[in-house]
């Protein structure tokens, strides 16, 4: 695993109060159940929303600029919401360069070969493993105009990260490019929690994957029958906030598990909590006045937005100032 990241582990189970690195819980079996959640939680309104607006609205999104445009889609997953954005520049452009770029390695390359095989010579694919909140590096050499898509994910970090993220992602774009985001705008307490509790466990799941891949892979022993698991939706609609969903385990009595390939031990006593993100939430949900502040904040401008008809989810379209 990379230094950094088992660094960031250190730090946040060193915390207090202690927690997982969002990110962490995205290796191959993270990256599965994410999928499989999507595919299988009817619930889960994001997902349906965010396709119903590529579905309908793809063409709005891409920039009106008589040059070919390159595609790089952040934290791409299985790339499955990008081919309807795909598909669209294919049919303006013929061919298309398309730079996904993901921290699980080997999901993304599975998405990638099935991709060679579905497009051939009319897109040509730059698969990046890289972590999107520290290094674009590779990104920033690409030449001419960029539309980036960062689907699914602004709303999994913490409020300072989402703004440093969109800062960072900001200086990969010149005043041609353009970003388009998708966000969570369901304020409903009830929708949210029946997303986030789905009968299946899967979220629950991807969310204690953090815990299950410290044991897989730094040969922990934690056991998840010592903690209870909770779940809780935190309404805030301040102008400069965001309402997210908290997740975290609570020890149902004192534990202590050495973790050997990170050199430190888990020890909590009864009671004490475990947060399954950094920062105060994961999932986090906005009115559109919030996003406008976020992308401010990070000094982009927000040029317009896209909002599916049942008003769960919204494309913000972002362009240099
Ligand atoms: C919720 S999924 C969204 C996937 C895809 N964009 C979609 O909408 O279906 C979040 C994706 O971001 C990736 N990811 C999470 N944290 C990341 C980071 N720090 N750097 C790069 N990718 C990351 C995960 O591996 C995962 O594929």
């Amino acid at each position: 695993m990379a230094d950094e990241l088992k660094r960031r582990l250190v730090v946040g189970l060193e915390s207090s109060p202690k927690y997982i690195p969002f990110s962490y819980k995205y290796d191959e079996v993270g990256s599965r159940l994410q999928k499989e959640s999507c595919e299988h939680v009817h619930d889960y309104y994001v997902t349906a929303s965010e396709v119903s607006i590529l579905q309908n609205s793809a063409q709005d999104i891409i920039p009106n600029v008589p040059n070919d445009l390159t595609l790089v889609d952040i934290g791409s997953g299985d790339c499955s919401k990008t081919r309807f954005v795909i598909d669209e520049l294919i049919k303006r452009q013929n061919t298309l360069a398309f730079y996904p770029l993901d921290i699980s390695g080997e999901f993304l390359m599975k998405a990638v070969t099935k991709l060679k095989e579905e497009y051939g010579d009319l897109l040509t694919i730059h698969p990046i493993v890289s972590d999107f909140m520290h290094e674009l590096d590779q990104l920033r050499q690409i030449k001419g105009t960029k539309l980036i898509l960062w689907i699914g994910s602004i709303f999994n970090q913490s409020y300072e990260d989402q703004i440093s993220t969109l800062r960072l992602i900001s200086t990969i774009m010149t005043d041609q490019c353009q970003l388009a985001f998708s966000a969570d705008i369901t304020l409903s307490r009830d929708a949210v929690l029946k997303a986030y509790n789905d009968d299946g466990g899967y979220k629950r799941r991807i969310n204690l994957n953090g815990i299950s891949r410290l044991n897989r892979e730094e040969g922990s022993m934690i056991d998840l029958d010592k903690f209870s698991y909770h779940l809780d939706f935190i309404r805030n609609t301040h102008p400069e906030y965001m309402s997210y969903v908290r997740a975290f385990i609570e020890a149902k009595e004192d534990v202590q598990y050495p973790i050997p390939g990170l050199g430190i031990d888990l020890t909590m006593k009864k009671g004490e909590h475990l947060y399954l993100h950094e920062g105060t939430g994961l999932s986090c949900k906005y009115t559109l006045e919030q996003l406008q502040t976020i992308v401010e904040k990070a000094g982009l401008r927000l040029a317009g937005t896209l909002i599916d008809k049942e008003k769960h989810a919204v494309f913000c379209r972002c362009v240099t100032k």
